[in-house]
């Protein structure tokens, strides 16, 4: 198992691109089994989360082949096996997103029900409601969710649940609803990029889909869909990070292929804390002077401030000026990252799903260990700020979600180096 090994205190200069967005690629990825005929993804990242869903693709009979230029070609060629074994979704739970797809084209879907994981309990429910809307019967059999139905209709569906919408539930009915017999009319649709991202592909593909990034989306079911060609979106997550990374280094970072209209509430609060956010051609430029202010943040569905960008912000606002309150509530156990930095001297209460946080000056370098993609994220980020050595344990984690993530922070000069276990206990 890999870490990374952070020398702190270098200021970040330089250019970063972002890569293609992770979750929208994958829902994208699944949506290319509702396809008849080739279809071409660009801008796929290279991210072990990616190799997973090509490997389910290739087992449920589509043909994947990465193309010179990093290309995704994918065309189905065998539609006997609708079977997303637990073997396959237990490493990477975005597999429900096959779900819908496979149903609307296939008629039947067998997928492992994915189980929670460490940012908590993360149920499916609402996907299953939204499909028996549509006509679907569902079972669940030795923890596979059995999705069957001759024909689908459309029909009208509320998508809404206790923590808001759900953004692969909803690309999941839409996905389904592209190829039913008649309207559906989705109500408290996830208004999230990635899945207008999904929208904007299957129509490329034939569908008629209005309204995604709203929370009313309308679809007139059609009888096929053809395969095409698409651009994945920009990852906002990954350019919220790096952003976060600029801001904590007090650097000044150019970030490339950057949409800042899919970050605004992100945005918005590096601005109220004194970070300067520049908007410039395709992308914008980062950068910060002073020690930052403090601050609130409560995460919302899209278009209020992203889950996967709290544990970066906990780790900036540890060493703003005052105290600053942080409340979760997509994920209410998303706060793994709280303890290991901690061990970075970051000073932090934890009550329930709302963490208090009193800045300090400087945090301190240490051994700390990744539990999740975003919570590793952080603790990368209070690493480049803590005086010392920081080394970040069980960094496959991070592996997930950013493409060589220390070769590019090394090339806007951190001070990074992977090693690999035995390399540590020397
Ligand atoms: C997507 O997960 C993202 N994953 C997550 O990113 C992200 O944190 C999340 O959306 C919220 O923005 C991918 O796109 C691959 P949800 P998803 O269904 O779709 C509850 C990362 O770090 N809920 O929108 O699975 C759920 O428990 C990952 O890149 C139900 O109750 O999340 C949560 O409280 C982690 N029943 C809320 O809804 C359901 O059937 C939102 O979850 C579905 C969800």
């Amino acid at each position: 198992m890999d870490s990374l090994v952070i020398e702190g205190g270098s200021r970040l200069r330089g250019t970063l691109k972002i890569n293609g967005s992770k979750n929208a690629a994958l829902p994208l990825m699944a949506a290319a089994l509702l396809a008849d005929g080739p279809t071409y993804l660009k801008d796929v990242p290279n991210l072990s989360d990616i190799q997973h869903q090509i490997n389910l693709l290739r087992e449920l009979g589509c043909d994947v082949e990465r193309l010179a230029d990093g290309t995704l070609k994918m065309e189905v060629k065998d539609e006997q096996n609708s079977h997303a074994r637990y073997d396959l979704v237990r490493k990477m739970r975005a597999s429900i997103c096959v779900l819908g797809p496979l149903l609307a084209k296939r008629k039947y879907a067998r997928v492992s029900m994915p189980g929670g994981c460490a940012i908590g309990d993360r149920p499916v429910d609402i996907h299953v409601r939204g499909l028996e809307a549509l006509g679907a019967v569902i079972d669940l059999d030795g923890g596979d969710i059995i999705a069957r139905a001759d024909k689908l209709v459309g029909a009208e569906i509320f998508l809404g649940g206790n923590f808001g919408s759900t953004v692969l539930g909803t690309a999941n009915v839409m996905s389904a609803a592209a190829l039913a017999v008649g309207t559906t009319v989705i109500e408290c649709a996830a208004c999230e990029p990635e899945v207008v991202d999904v929208a904007n592909y299957l129509n490329a593909m034939g569908a008629k889909i209005t309204g995604a990034g709203t929370p009313r989306i309308i679809i007139e079911g059609v009888k096929e869909l053809k395969g095409t060609t698409h651009t994945v979106i920009p990852d906002r997550i990954e350019a919220g990070t790096f952003m976060v990374a600029a801001a904590i280094t007090n650097g000044e970072v150019h970030l490339a292929n950057c949409r800042l209209d899919h970050l605004m509430a992100a945005v918005d609060k590096l601005r109220t804390i004194g970070v300067i956010v520049e908007k410039d051609n395709g992308g914008c430029v980062v950068s910060s002077v002073r020690r930052l202010e403090a601050s609130s943040l409560t995460t919302q569905p899209h278009p209020g401030f992203p889950t996967d960008l709290q544990a970066q912000f906990m780790a900036l606002l540890a060493i703003a000026d005052g105290n600053s309150v942080i409340t979760e509530k997509i994920f209410p156990d998303r706060f793994l990252h709280v303890a290991e930095l901690a061990r970075l001297g970051a000073r932090l209460h934890k009550e329930g799903s709302t963490v208090i946080i009193q800045g300090q000056k400087k945090l301190i370098g240490a051994p700390v260990m990744a539990s999740d993609l975003r919570a590793s994220a952080a603790l990368v980020l209070a690493g480049l700020t803590a005086k010392g050595t920081t080394t970040v344990m069980r960094v496959y984690h991070i592996d997930r979600g950013y493409e060589k993530i220390e070769q590019r922070l090394i090339a806007v000069g951190a001070k990074i180096k992977r090693v690999n276990q035995e390399e540590l206990d020397l």
